[in-house]
């Protein structure tokens, strides 16, 4: 018997999300050994996490057979704390912030009703609006993967209900601006969506306009600068009206007791992710200046850069990478960008060398 049938219709115009490649399946695939293995594909931390993190996080094993509270106060407190906004703008996710965009688009999405989303970005926007029922409409970014508010708000009709931006920009590594958020902000009757998970890295931070703007929200996550990946956290500083509502859809107890207690413990260890923080933007100048002698290389204000190795094919070089077992992230599966771009996480001074050598090397 098949029941394939019973599926919501909207799920069959759904592509898989493409997730970075992990060590295990490489070392699996090419017989590498997986210590040898330089993983810079997915926009992890190269320094790990927090020791006070794992400690924290050591700590409350023994407490794991009771429910989490369900409103995570206490982490929302530490998370007010750093952002300067009260807990009741504050809304956590414990699956990251895909876990956030995935209850906003829940709590926003029907049947009809459409996302606005420039392209190429961050491929799970798509997901969540069509997994919640909705349609994403797309704008192309111009040669310098930058975007004018003009070209947004053609997009936007009647229907529009998110505008998704990513700022600093997964894969393109740049900013949103100031002025041309605030346009959008001020024209659209629809919710904007920020998603900042590389802010830290960056120069730009929006959150200060969710005070001004009713219809703003600013993503975040603890998967990057925070070195909690696989913990999987992530928060949103929302206006009040957005975070009651939020509580009303979001799954209970959704932050468990060993993330919240190691995202607290995160959260206070500033030496860590300010370490964290210098390691990347100096990485950040090593990988530009490097690899900018072998190819196209974008200006980034995240973790990551991203380079064009046009007329070479992106699969073709990233595939000899990982034969050399570094792993990048081919950027062919995003939506719109082309065959040719590689996004390359800024790594450990050891590790940035070694990519530069082999894809000087290779190139
Ligand atoms: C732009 C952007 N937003 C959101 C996420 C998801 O982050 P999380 O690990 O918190 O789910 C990522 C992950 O790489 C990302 O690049």
């Amino acid at each position: 018997m098949r029941f394939e049938n019973l599926l919501r219709p909207a799920l069959k115009d759904i592509k898989e999300y493409v997730p970075g490649k992990s060590i295990e399946e490489i070392a699996r695939k090419y017989g590498i050994p997986p210590e040898k293995i330089i993983k810079l594909g997915s926009n992890e931390n190269p320094l790990g996490p927090s020791k006070l993190a794992t400690a924290a996080i050591s700590k409350n094993a023994g407490k794991v057979h009771l429910y989490p509270p369900s409103d995570a106060l206490e982490l929302r407190k530490a998370i007010s704390n750093y952002t300067g906004y009260p807990a009741g703008n504050i809304v956590v996710s414990g699956n990251g912030m895909d876990g956030i965009v995935d209850t906003v688009a829940r709590l926003f999405m029907s049947p009809g009703a459409e996302t606005v989303i420039p392209i190429p970005t961050f491929s799970y926007y798509e997901i969540a609006t069509l997994a919640n029922g909705g349609k994403s409409v797309f704008v192309e970014r111009d040669g310098d993967f930058n975007i004018t508010p003009e070209e947004i708000l053609k997009k936007i009709n009647g229907n529009t209900k998110i505008i998704f931006l990513c700022s600093p920009n997964n894969p393109s590594g740049n900013l949103f601006r100031e002025d041309d958020a605030r346009k959008i902000l001020e024209s659209a009757n629809a919710i904007v969506f920020i998603d900042e998970a590389y802010v830290e890295f960056s120069c730009s931070d929006l959150s200060g306009l969710v005070r001004e703007y009713n219809n703003l929200i600013i993503g975040r996550t603890f998967s990057k600068a925070f070195g909690l990946a696989g913990m999987r956290m992530g928060y949103a500083i929302v206006p009040e009206w957005i975070c009651r509502e939020y509580m009303k859809v979001m799954t209970p107890f959704s932050m468990d007791i060993l993330s919240s207690a190691g995202g607290i413990a995160a959260l206070e260890d500033r030496e860590h992710l300010e370490k964290s923080i210098e390691t990347v933007k100096k990485g950040r100048i090593q990988l530009t200046s490097g690899l900018g002698a072998l190819c196209k290389v974008y200006t980034s204000e995240a973790n990551f850069v991203m380079i064009d190795v046009y007329p070479r094919k992106a699969s073709d070089i990233s595939e000899s990478l990982l034969r050399k077992g570094i792993i990048v992230r081919d950027c062919t599966s995003f939506r719109g960008a082309g065959t040719s771009l590689i996004r390359i996480t800024v790594g450990t001074k050891e590790q940035n060398q070694k990519v530069i050598d082999a894809l000087g090397a290779i190139l």
